[in-house]
């Protein structure tokens, strides 16, 4: 009835009444007004509830369009108003284009590109993760709503920064599980909005699952590696930021890898992705593919025969969407051949029309998002961000003398030296996007004095010392000199692992060469994402200070000048263990065991299992003030109320099952009070760690709870900090079950040392 809808929108008009504001550039993607035909139809109706919406829509889709929406370049579906859609966005650390999904250009030429993760990481400080999920979306969706970007974002990567030599363990928040499990939960949080009734601003992925953590390293590459991995160090360290991201996070996705674990790959894995992601952490999300995973299980890996099996065996697992064409390929002659039931591929597709409806794509033009626009990216405050995410995670590992921060009066010439001196992309590192703009290390400084700029090297690599001479003729004449050095893409990247932790080329002779010609004080910055063994500037008096500034994204110039010239006083920790170069030989990169193994000569790995010599250990950070610790008030005895029931599993191994225990309430409160004893205010991270009586399985130390916190020169700060007993204090044993240790557990917060003695007690015996 045209005239009548016609009389009808002439009275909205006359009233000014409009439909909710369509600022959007983009058509939305299904039950648009105009379509007549569909608008009404129950899956349209944003009254019903999303799974009633699902199942009409599946009810409607043949099995050929079916089949269609298997891969991430899903096709459309005209008849029923539906639009093609490309899955594949990410956003590591601002929105990037590495995805087909996103494309710059026009209205959008860049997005606030922030530091990498490894360098967010340093920050330790969780309000400021979750801040840049929360203005990383809200640029997300200002693209999306220009018809540039997509809704689902494959990011965060969560995989345990397992080996230095990884050339992806940039991308990560490092070493430690438990931080990685945070990371993930707080970053997926500020990116999906955190909204009431399941709605998602944009839909987070945490990847690559599962124990996946070499690229290319001596002969073995992704795509053919079979991690063997232990139950108990599967529980225990490679399952934990996955868990904590699906199970706190409530991610609405995960990856699975390319590797294989255990002789199955993990996208073909039933008990990886159907039991463990959707059974026992409760997924409300949708599994995809790393790109044409089931194409290099079949063709890299001969997993299966045939094709076929592989793309039934996979959705069989548990696998919702291929990124790639095989499921697109392969599907409808699985069927055929009775591989596989359209049931199966209706399981996968209501995990995944689900997101798209909890992410309102099938809500016409509502949407609460519909605001945001082209003038929503690269604001100033999501500049301002990305640069105090810089300044938080930048590292002082040394600082002798104590020689930093610099003085505009007496260090009125910097010589800035080094082949990282004056870079821009090199700062944002891989998985990025095109940023805003940037301040380079060299801008930076020239913002606070004169400089003297010398490359030294014609790029990291160094393959030469043709430019030596004139950097120590700058050191000579200037002030201060400033070396940048470092990595960058070309020396570790995806397909790229490190072959050794030194600085590559000749960079160790400029350094120490300049540091013996300069007349001031030497700083050394080191931009990487991986450890370096720099032991030898450690040891060598002229290097007087330095800084590891991760890859510290568009801002990062800006940043490293603050904290070189004392306007901001750092307060980052390493997130990852830096070995020594020798460390390496003893370690097989593809050796996944956490643990040590003295009778193999096997040292172990990340703090919490090896103890040999480091250049400088996770956690480690200096800040220009010093902070003391003492404990205001821990309980010294702590009860774990244990069903009756399974008494007898507690007397056996004296270690309480987790899943026998309450956890519910089973939070551990202790305060400490933080006094900083310096001349300046900063921020500190409290690192809390637990020794768990000998004898259980565990590591020899854990951190079980953080904190960032600031504190005014000279004032005293009482924080109050939990840990979950349940969570934090529990081990894992060989069979892979966690259990919480009876006993004496230490706790250790820097030099403060206490011990807690944990003892379970019957509770709710059940009376029949
Ligand atoms: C999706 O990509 C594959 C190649 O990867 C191509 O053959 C196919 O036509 C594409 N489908 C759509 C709907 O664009
Ligand atoms: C791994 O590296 C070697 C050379 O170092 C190269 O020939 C090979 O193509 C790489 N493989 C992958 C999958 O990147
Ligand atoms: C507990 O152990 C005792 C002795 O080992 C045994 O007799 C009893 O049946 C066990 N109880 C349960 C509930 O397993
Ligand atoms: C944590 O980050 C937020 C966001 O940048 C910042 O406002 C806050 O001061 C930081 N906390 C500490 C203790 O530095």
């Amino acid at each position: 009835m045209p005239a009548i809808a016609n009389t009808f929108f002439l009275i909205l008009f006359l009233l000014g009444v409009s439909w909710p504001a369509e600022t959007a550039d983009r058509r939305p993607f299904a039950c648009r007004h105009g379509d007549a035909a569909v608008k009404d139809l129950p899956f349209c109706n944003v009254h019903l509830p999303i799974a009633e919406r699902v199942n009409d829509l599946l009810r409607r889709l043949t099995v050929k369009e079916k089949v269609g929406l298997l891969v991430d370049n899903a096709t459309a579906v005209p008849r029923l108003g539906i639009q093609e859609y490309e899955w594949w966005s990410e956003a590591l650390h601002g929105v990037s284009n590495v995805g087909p999904g996103t494309k710059f250009g026009g209205d959008f030429p860049g997005a606030t590109a922030f530091p990498q993760v490894i360098t967010t990481a340093a920050s330790f400080n969780v309000t400021l993760w979750e801040e840049i999920g929360r203005v990383v979306s809200d640029e997300a969706r200002a693209m999306y709503n220009g018809g540039v970007a997509g809704l689902t974002y494959w990011s965060p990567n969560v995989n345990i920064f397992r080996d230095p030599r990884w050339g992806r363990g940039q991308e990560t928040p490092g070493e430690d599980p438990i931080v990685a499990g945070e990371y993930a939960a707080r970053y997926v949080r500020g990116l999906q909005g955190n909204l009431p009734g399941d709605r998602l601003k944009v839909a987070a992925c945490c990847k690559h699952y599962t124990a996946y953590d070499l690229d290319n390293w001596s002969g073995v590459d992704r795509f053919h590696f079979n991690a063997k991995v232990s139950k108990q160090e599967m529980v225990d360290t490679f399952e934990v930021p996955f868990r904590e991201c699906v199970m706190q996070g409530k991610v609405a996705s995960v990856m699975c890898s390319y590797n294989q674990v255990n002789g199955i790959p993990t996208c073909a894995d039933p008990r990886l992705l159907r039991d463990t992601i959707r059974g026992a952490w409760g997924l409300n999300g949708y599994i995809v593919s790393d790109c044409d995973s089931v194409g290099v299980f079949f063709d890299n890996q001969h997993y299966t025969a045939t094709p076929e099996e592989a793309a039934a065996d996979a959705i069989k697992a548990g696998l919702d969407l291929d990124c790639g064409p095989f499921l697109g390929i392969h599907t409808q002659t699985a069927l055929d051949r009775g591989l596989l039931k359209e049931n199966d591929i209706d399981s996968a597709l209501v995990n995944t029309l689900t997101v798209q409806m909890r992410l309102g794509m099938f809500d016409g033009y509502r949407s609460s998002f519909n605001h945001l626009g082209s003038k929503d990216v690269c604001t100033p405050s999501n500049q301002f961000l990305a640069l105090e995410a810089a300044r938080q995670g930048i590292v002082l590992l040394k600082n002798h003398g104590p020689s930093l921060p610099l003085s505009t009066k007496r260090h009125r010439t910097v010589a800035v030296i080094g082949p990282n001196s004056d870079v821009t992309v090199t700062m944002i590192g891989n998985y990025a996007g095109i940023a805003c703009g940037y301040t380079t290390p060299l801008q930076g400084i020239s913002r606070y004095v004169k400089t003297i700029h010398q490359s030294g090297c014609a790029n990291v690599k160094c393959r030469n010392a043709h430019l030596f001479n004139d950097a120590m003729t700058a050191a000579h004449e200037a002030d201060a000199t400033v070396l940048v050095m470092g990595l960058d893409q070309s020396i570790e990247a995806e397909f790229k692992d490190r072959k050794g932790l030194h600085l590559p080329g000749y960079q160790q002779e400029l350094i120490s060469k300049v540091a013996r010609a300069s007349k001031g004080p030497v700083i050394l910055v080191l931009m990487s994402g991986g450890p370096i063994d720099v032991s030898f500037a450690e040891h060598d008096p002229q290097v007087s200070g330095i800084l590891w500034v991760g890859y510290p994204g568009q801002a990062g110039g800006t940043a490293i000048a603050d904290v070189l010239f004392g306007t901001h006083n750092p307060g980052g920790k390493l997130p990852m263990t830096w070995y020594t170069n020798d460390y390496l030989s003893k370690v097989p990169m593809t050796t996944m065991d956490m643990r040590s193994n003295d009778a193999k000569g096997y040292p172990g790995r990340t703090y919490r299992f090896y103890k040999g010599p480091v250049v400088y250990p996770f956690g480690h950070g200096f800040s220009y003030s010093s902070f003391i610790h003492t404990l205001a008030s821990a309980p010294e005895a702590f009860m774990v109320p244990v069903d009756g029931r399974h008494k007898n599993t507690t007397a056996a191994t004296n270690a309480v099952r987790v899943t026998h225990a309450k956890c519910a309430r089973l939070s551990l409160g202790i305060e400490l009070d933080v006094r900083n004893v310096g001349s300046r205010d900063g921020s500190h991270t409290l690192l809390v760690y637990s020794t768990p009586p000998v004898g259980h399985w565990g590591p020899h130390k854990q951190l079980v709870a953080f904190a960032k916190v600031h504190v005014p020169a000279g004032r005293i700060l009482r924080v109050p900090i939990n840990i979950h007993v349940c969570k934090f204090l529990s081990v894992v044993d060989r069979a892979g079950v966690r259990r919480i240790p009876m006993g004496q557990h230490g706790l250790h917060i820097g030099d403060v040392k206490h011990l807690l003695s944990i003892q379970s007690t019957p509770l709710g015996v059940i009376k029949s």
